[in-house]
């Protein structure tokens, strides 16, 4: 069943296609695991069918394992990235990372699942005003934080600081996106957190880049 209530009609005329010239969805309209947690506004396009972002997106992601993809709001996500989570383990204290236990009834026995739980690396956390690009690919227990941008077919393998633009296999950073002092002043503005008529309000303060004018459109909300 698709969550349908994430914008009122002013915002957005279809949650499933917010854009009807463009090929995507708003993932709280469309991701139906309860361990993918998604912030509003957060959206993913795909000319096959954005609301696949599931099944497409999200791989060796098992109910049994109970790893969690949380993703913030207003993310940005393009065709094909992919999520990768800890079922993709394979055990890898011993000699073999063959399977055994999967494939015959004879070899599950003896089998300690310790082995494979050893490499989870926890949930995989995506941060707010997030833009992942084209193919990009995120190992598991990876956390990107606010603001930052994956370049085109990174491997993100390490915890991205907020940001940051990173690019290439193993996924760099490049460059931070501001100054440390203007970093802090956004994370502490966390315009994402603002009520959407108050946002639509500021908008130009947004996407402009004078953090001063954003510092004094912050609402006085106490979260
Ligand atoms: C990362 C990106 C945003 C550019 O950021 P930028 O800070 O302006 O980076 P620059 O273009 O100055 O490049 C910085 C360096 O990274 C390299 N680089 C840029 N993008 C790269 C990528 N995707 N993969 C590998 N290297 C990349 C550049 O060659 C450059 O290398 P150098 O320092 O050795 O010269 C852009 O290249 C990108 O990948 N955008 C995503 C586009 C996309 O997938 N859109 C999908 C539809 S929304």
């Amino acid at each position: 069943m698709h969550n349908l209530d994430i914008t009122k009609k002013k915002f957005g005329p279809d949650p499933l296609n917010p854009n009807p010239l463009l090929d995507t969805a708003f993932l709280k309209a469309v991701v139906t695991s309860p361990n993918i947690e998604v912030g509003n506004f957060s959206y993913y396009n795909d000319p096959k069918g954005p609301e696949k972002f599931q099944d497409h997106c999200v791989k060796y992601h098992f109910d049994f394992i109970g790893d969690k993809l949380k993703i913030g709001k207003f993310c940005a996500f393009a065709t094909d990235i992919q999520f990768i989570m800890n079922g993709a383990n394979h055990a890898m204290t011993g000699f073999s990372t063959f399977p055994f236990n999967v494939f015959a009834e004879g070899w599950k026995g003896g089998f300690d699942p310790s082995t494979i739980t050893a490499g989870y690396r926890g949930d995989t956390v995506v941060g707010n005003d997030v833009w992942i690009g084209r193919e990009a690919l995120i190992m598991p227990g990876v956390t990107i934080g606010d603001g930052s941008i994956i370049g085109t077919r990174a491997v993100v393998a390490k915890d991205v600081p907020p940001y940051s633009i990173v690019v290439g296999n193993p996924g760099k950073i490049v460059r931070k996106r501001f100054d440390d002092t203007t970093i802090d002043a956004l994370l502490d503005i966390a315009w994402w957190d603002w009520p959407v008529d108050h946002l639509t309000k500021a908008l130009n303060a947004i996407r402009g880049n004078d953090i001063e004018v954003l510092k004094s459109m912050k609402p006085n909300i106490e979260t």
